[in-house]
């Protein structure tokens, strides 16, 4: 991929692309953030944009659309059967994604709900690389397990190992002879494994996953939710690949699969997902789910305008100079926080830059939620929203008791053309003077815990006056500034 470098030898990434459209901010002042807190159970999820400055909870949804895929929204086929738009959609899924089956959903977790109703019963086992929140509440929903199948590097935190996300091939033989072939529908990958701080898998490692699957006959499903950014490590990381260009990576990873399912919030920057597949038995399979649970099979719960952008935003996918600019992005905040000596995912990762909660917020106990704490004080003192994804994220174990995460990360999402390199900037400088000041954040307790999903639309509130105690800190360095 071509570098660009600066004359007098700074080094920073460069935006690749113009902004046309945009959207005004809000800094609002610290009190107004702490009465947002306060409304919203020191939640993240429950703020509104109006208090929030930088909006980094997610890149899902929020990524920039570009250009053209506006521009394609306006030549919708509103048709409510058999439109021209999903075939346009069909055909870009079998041109970025190698599959001829292609099943429409409103969201990711919509296909994982139609792969759980169509493959999951009581008893049945999912190895994966790990869990996503969404991927485990469906599969327990449906009287399923789990079994998360790292190498132990992929719990280090603070690592230079280049695919943290791959799945370790001798506990997966184990853990099918130990349960049997019989009781595990499917194995599943999730491409840039998002709850260790975005960390991909290598294509060797997957082929010795699709070794394994051959070998038991047990299908292999891909979450492809964040293909594109793990190719794109893939092509830097990984020796075979370095001349392959990233439509083949993604081809390789998608041919290696029986089922490919994905969130186009995240994969093609517009809203919907999907699950494709080469094997028409396994479309079968769950092709009636989709009427039922979606809408009907040409428009799947998406909006039609949205299935345009969709098919745009996949081939789009296949652009370096789009796929790379969050990453590169996300590496520059992580180096700029390092440099600040606060305790990050490395290597960085895709989708956001990964703050380690656990070792900042060390004098919180775990089941005062420190990454919940430092997510709440983050906001409070720079107004930048990122994502609790630590035991807050976590769901109960089936007799009620909490079960503390194996990480406690701050998630700041860097969405796709968003962002411009002072905002980061901005959120390096609040961050690392929170850092300095990490020592007056105190923990959070549950007020109100929803059985489900808990970490959406939960309420806490601090254990202490601990905010007070930061806001006075804030205002002796910053004076009046927001
Ligand atoms: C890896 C992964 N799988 C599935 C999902 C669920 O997708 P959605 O939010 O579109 O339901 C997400 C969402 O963030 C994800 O990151």
């Amino acid at each position: 991929m071509d570098e660009i470098k600066f004359y007098y030898g700074e080094n920073i990434p460069l935006e690749l692309h113009k902004v046309r459209v945009v959207q005004k901010l809000h800094l609002v002042p610290i009190e107004r953030r702490l009465a947002a807190l306060e409304e919203g159970g020191y939640n993240t999820f429950r703020l509104s944009t109006n208090d929030v400055f930088l909006d980094m909870l997610t890149d899902s949804g929020t990524n920039a659309m570009s250009d053209n895929q506006l521009a394609a929204m306006m030549q919708a086929d509103d048709a409510y059967a058999g439109s021209q738009s999903f075939a346009r959609l069909q055909k870009a899924v079998e041109d970025v994604l190698g599959k001829k089956y292609y099943l429409p959903v409103h969201q990711g977790r919509a296909a994982e709900n139609i792969l759980s109703n169509a493959y999951i019963k009581k008893g049945s086992l999912i190895p994966m690389n790990y869990h996503f929140t969404t991927t485990m509440a469906h599969i327990t929903q449906y009287g399923g397990k789990i079994a998360e199948l790292l190498y132990d590097e992929g719990y280090v935190i603070e690592s230079t190992h280049p695919f943290k996300g791959n799945m370790n091939i001798d506990k997966l033989e184990e853990i099918i002879k130990i349960h049997g072939a019989k009781n595990i529908p499917f194995i599943r990958m999730e491409a840039s494994t998002n709850l260790i701080g975005g960390q991909p898998f290598s294509i060797q490692n997957l082929r010795d996953v699709r070794t394994v699957a051959d070998k038991y006959k047990i299908r292999l499903v891909l979450d492809a939710s964040l293909l594109g950014e793990n190719a794109y490590l893939v092509h830097l990381r990984e020796e075979e690949f370095k001349e392959t260009s990233l439509g083949d990576i993604i081809k390789i990873m998608t041919d290696l699969s029986d089922i490919v399912y994905f969130s186009a919030r995240k994969l093609s920057s517009s809203r919907g997902g999907g699950i494709c597949t080469n094997d028409l038995d396994i479309y079968r399979e769950m092709e009636a789910l989709v009427p039922l649970f979606e809408g009907y099979l040409t428009y799947g719960g998406i909006s039609v305008r949205e299935i345009e952008s969709m098919a745009v935003g996949l081939y789009e996918t296949l652009d370096e100079t789009m796929i790379r600019q969050s990453p590169d992005f996300i590496a520059y905040l992580v180096d700029s926080l390092l440099n600040h000596n606060v305790p990050m995912v490395t290597p960085a990762g895709v989708l956001g830059a990964h703050v380690n909660a656990m070792k900042v917020c060390e004098h919180i106990p775990q089941n005062q939620y420190p990454a919940g704490a430092l997510a709440a004080a983050l906001f409070l003192i720079s107004g930048v929203r990122g994502m609790e994804r630590g035991t807050v994220s976590n769901q109960r174990d089936e007799y009620g008791n909490e079960t503390l995460a194996d990480m406690e990360l701050v998630r700041l999402a860097v969405p796709r053309r968003v962002f411009t390199l002072s905002q980061i900037k901005y959120v390096a400088d609040r961050m690392a003077w929170l850092y300095e000041n990490r020592k007056l954040i105190g923990g959070l307790r549950f007020v109100y815990e929803p059985p489900v999903l808990r970490f959406f639309m939960g309420g806490l509130e601090p254990v202490s006056d601990w905010p007070q105690k930061l806001i006075a800190k804030f205002k002796e360095d910053f004076g009046e500034s927001l």
